[in-house]
């Protein structure tokens, strides 16, 4: 069901110094920082020819990635998303094999659909469903 990895998300409080690290460092090609209210984290894409980093830093008071970075204070890997063909059939057939969907489909960073998966029913990691 699941295609490719269409990124890997990292959170971080200090998003200028992570984007630093990954251009300056690295010598990876970094965009600049856009911020996402409807979804409370400010993103910058790092692209990397197989696959993107997406860098995510709080926005807001209310951000999904606030009790992450709580215990995680130095930041760490948040969540995989994989490109699916079709988001509706993909939750329709994990809802029923009992896998819990995490609020509704929205959309995401890069104007697609997307949905999430609890990290309980997946190994532990967070799982983003990117319709490609
Ligand atoms: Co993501």
């Amino acid at each position: 069901m699941i295609g490719r990895l269409n990124h890997v998300a990292i959170a971080t409080a200090e998003l200028d110094q992570a984007a630093a690290l990954y251009r300056d460092l690295l010598g990876a090609k970094v965009s600049a920082p856009q911020p996402l209210p409807e979804h409370g984290v400010t993103v910058v894409f790092v692209e990397l020819s197989n696959t993107k980093i997406e860098l995510l830093q709080p926005l807001g008071d209310a951000s999904p990635i606030a009790a992450f970075l709580a215990k995680n204070p130095s930041g760490g890997m948040h969540h995989l998303c994989y490109e699916v063909d079709d988001i509706v059939t993909a939750r329709d057939h994990l809802v029923a094999a009992g896998a819990r969907v995490l609020g509704e489909i929205k959309t995401g960073a890069h104007g697609k659909p997307v949905l999430f998966l609890h990290p309980k029913d997946f190994a532990g990691t967070l799982i983003e469903l990117e319709q490609a």
